[in-house]
């Protein structure tokens, strides 16, 4: 075992994963006067290709403001007060800001991670890439350590928590023993195929549309970048849809008048997600803290995941920084119930959204009858409309 130069021996947090929860934890510990460092798998290039989530929740919002990292947000993002939902050849408007008086941004996920790099960065975290084969080792005692591999040599740091923040395939869940992991799992029959072009979005705001042909997403990063999905096979690869595919699948989900200003153009970017919710509990196993996709995975139909990641490490920050601080290690002790309140409803409200708008194989008329049903009540009830504001603008932190 040898030291990384550019890496400390012995740091205070040990975080395992650069994804948004890992970074925003890193940033929030150094502002707090915490030491940390990131073991990422993968080159800084490739954690900033990934295209994913295009929400944040008002809390996000404000939490990466007071983070520090909300400059470019609030001036290349652009804040929703409502969303459209369409069925049945109809379209309805859920007035975010009227029923709830707060909105959401709509901000891809990509520039908040590169936003969070550059802070980190500019904090001296340390940040290393390519770390392969890491694994937490006793966080069951008063010493843990990482163990880490870095072109082909074996480093240790020293910590005294190390925070899971390494995504649903990551390394920190499987060091909790299965006497103690509990997991909940519902996989849903189908994916998502998305793509990105540079195409002006079909609407100002976002389109969540069901049809007997299956869901579609319309969604955006600008005013000429939009983000388009559409419900596919689960076994269904790539290369099983090209563009022309893709777009008239697209148009054949939503109704006329929305149809009828669908601008198409080539992708520039196209990938599968399969659909699932997950839940693992405990979120805390002796000095072990696990936080975001790393401790919970649910289906993109709500917008929840990134969210959820961020309120996760809000309460994670501020437990670690009291108890490196010698404060108290009451937050770290309610940590893991803290988090897995929030994290429920959630789960509960993109399990609720997925069952509600797609196309289930092998589902009978009985079925497609009750989703017809509570549409029609989503779109003349004030009450129902409230509370899908309420969840998808987010719930308090
Ligand atoms: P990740 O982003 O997965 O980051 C984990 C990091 O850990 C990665 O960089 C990974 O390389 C690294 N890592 C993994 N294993 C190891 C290891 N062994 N050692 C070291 N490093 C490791 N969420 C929303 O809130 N709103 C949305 O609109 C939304 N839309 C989505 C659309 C799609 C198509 C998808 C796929 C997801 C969407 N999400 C959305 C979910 C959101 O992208 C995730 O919840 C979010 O990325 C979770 O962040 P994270 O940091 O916990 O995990
Ligand atoms: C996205 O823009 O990528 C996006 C938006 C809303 C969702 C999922 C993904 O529910």
């Amino acid at each position: 075992m040898s030291a990384l130069s550019g890496a400390p021996a012995r740091v205070p947090v040990v975080i395992i994963g650069g994804g948004p929860a890992g970074l925003l934890l890193a940033r929030l510990l150094a502002l707090g006067g915490v030491e940390s460092v990131i073991l990422e798998r993968q080159t800084r290039e490739h954690v900033l290709a990934r295209v994913r989530a295009g929400v944040l929740e008002w809390g996000t919002v404000e939490t990466l403001r007071a983070a520090g990292v909300g400059d470019r947000m609030d001036r290349e993002g652009t804040v929703h007060d409502g969303v459209g939902l369409s069925f049945s050849g109809r379209h309805v408007r859920i007035d975010f800001k009227g029923l709830t008086g707060k909105g959401v941004m709509v901000y891809g996920q990509t520039q908040v991670t590169r936003d969070l790099y550059t802070a980190v960065d500019g904090m001296g975290v340390p940040v290393v890439d390519c770390a392969e084969d890491v694994i937490p080792h006793g966080v069951t005692g008063t010493a843990p350590y990482v163990t880490f591999v870095k072109e082909g040599t074996s480093h240790r740091i020293d910590c005294e928590h190390v925070a899971g923040c390494d995504g649903s395939h990551g390394v920190s869940r499987t060091a909790i023993p299965p006497s103690v992991l509990r997991s909940y799992e519902r996989v849903y029959p189908f994916g998502w195929l998305g793509i990105l072009s540079e195409t002006p979005p079909i609407d100002k705001e976002l389109i969540y549309a069901h049809s007997e042909r299956g869901f579609a997403l319309c969604s955006m990063r600008h005013s000429m970048l939009s983000r388009y999905y559409v419900q596919c096979d689960m076994d269904d690869g790539v290369d099983d849809w090209p563009d022309d595919r893709f777009w008239v699948e697209l148009r054949g989900r939503l109704p006329d008048e929305v149809a009828c200003r669908l601008v198409t153009g080539p992708s520039i970017e196209k990938s599968l997600t399969p659909l699932r919710s997950f839940v693992a509990e405990p979120l805390r196993y002796g000095r072990l803290y696990l936080a975001g996709d790393a401790g919970h995975v649910v289906p993109p139909t709500g917008a929840k995941g990134l969210n959820l990641a961020v309120s996760d490490v809000c309460y994670l920050a501020s437990a670690l920084a009291d108890a490196v601080q010698g404060r108290s290690t009451g937050g770290l002790e309610d940590y893991s119930d803290r988090a897995l309140a929030r994290v429920w409803k959630a789960v509960r409200f993109s399990w609720w959204l997925t069952m509600l708008m797609h196309h289930f194989p092998g589902s009978g008329e009985f079925d497609r009858r009750i989703q017809e049903a509570e549409l029609d009540y989503l779109a003349s009830s004030e009450s129902a409309q409230r509370s899908f504001a309420e969840n998808y603008t987010g719930l308090p932190l």
